[in-house]
């Protein structure tokens, strides 16, 4: 599944125009994002950390097929946040219920870096094996 949701506003973001590289933990696996292959996956806003990992096989859970209607695809952006246009009020209103939250908190689905410097994101762990979420 993948597409936009028309119950929430459009992000605004700005597509990279240069390469830079997401490297996703804990795994290490590092992705050079080249801008003229974008996108590299259908879910998720195109050129968002979720359809770039997606594309790269790195598995980010997505419930939701990336339209912001979920908090599965929580993800915390380590380094290179700057690079990420502010979080709409409704990216917002979903991540309030991801476990585990931090001032570097994203929706990877609604993420979109600019490409302007090299991230580091990593994966929680309730996303990477649900079966071992805590209750
Ligand atoms: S996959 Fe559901 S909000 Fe990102």
């Amino acid at each position: 599944m993948g597409g936009t949701n028309p119950y929430i506003k459009p992000v605004e973001s700005k597509l990279p125009t240069k390469s830079y590289t997401i490297t996703f933990l804990p795994d290490d696996v590092k992705v050079e994002v080249d801008p003229k292959k974008l996108p590299y996956s259908r879910e998720g806003l195109p050129g968002s950390i979720l359809e770039i990992a997606l594309g790269n096989g790195v598995d980010i859970d997505h419930a939701c097929g990336g339209v912001c209607a979920c908090s599965t695809c929580h993800v915390i952006v380590r380094k290179g946040f700057e690079s990420i246009p502010e979080a709409t009020e409704d990216e917002e209103d979903q991540l309030d219920n991801a476990p585990g939250l931090t001032p570097q908190s994203r929706l990877s689905c609604q993420s979109v870096p600019d490409g302007s410097m090299d991230l580091v994101v990593e994966i929680p762990t309730w996303n990477r094996n649900l079966v071992k979420e805590d209750h």
